[in-house]
């Protein structure tokens, strides 16, 4: 998959960022900054084009998932971190996502598919990937959701699904609420960056 690695202070963790629809593997390069200088980072573009637009898997509609392509990616994008670890020699128990939108659902969707594929993640409006799947156990996981009461793209029911979900799985999950519909501002960052501080560093 194309991407950027940066390798970090030694022992610190590996940010995998994960851009939203249209995106590319530079754009979360200056919140992974905020979050941790310190820390490895492993961005990478997700394979699919939508006109032309890259995503991490495809969907047949606004909020409605490819089901078929959605499992297809996930192992894709699995496989390509087990596959990185190897290639950068990094620590492959020490990944953590940092998603916005379509990245922060094909995480989620890592977290549904995958015993141990993160050791957390920040997930930036997030939806639930996929419905009436048993996910694994995620003992431990500690989970930063930031998300917008008035985002129309994720409404706040699925948000608070998707939390549910994940904890009844045996992760940790915070929730910060913004206002500011479906984008990602500062606040949601910084709040992003103090609870990895406290909980993933
Ligand atoms: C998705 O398709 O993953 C979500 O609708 C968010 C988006 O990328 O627009």
């Amino acid at each position: 998959m194309k991407h950027i690695f940066r390798e970090g202070k030694p022992g610190a963790p590996v940010l995998l960022l994960l851009h939203g629809t249209g995106g590319t593997e530079e754009d979360l390069l200056e919140v992974a900054k905020l979050i941790d200088d310190d820390a490895s980072v492993l961005s990478v573009r997700g394979n699919v084009s939508e006109n032309g637009m890259s995503r991490f898997f495809r969907r047949l509609a606004e909020g409605v998932f490819d089901e078929e392509d959605l499992i297809h990616r996930t192992r894709e994008l699995y496989d390509f971190i087990d596959e990185s670890a190897e290639q950068y020699g990094f620590d492959r128990s020490n990944v953590i996502a940092v998603g916005y939108s379509n990245g922060a659902n094909i995480a989620a969707s890592l977290m549904f598919h995958y015993e141990g594929a993160l050791k957390g993640a920040l997930l930036h409006h997030p939806m639930v990937p996929r419905k009436g799947v048993e996910l694994p156990s995620l003992n431990e996981q500690h989970v930063f959701i930031g998300a917008g009461a008035n985002d129309p793209i994720c409404p706040a029911q699925e948000t608070e699904e998707l939390s549910r979900l994940l904890e009844q799985a045996g992760a940790h999950v915070h929730i910060q609420w913004e206002h500011n519909g479906h984008q990602l501002t500062i606040d949601e960052v910084q709040g992003a960056a103090a609870y990895y501080e406290q909980h993933l560093k």
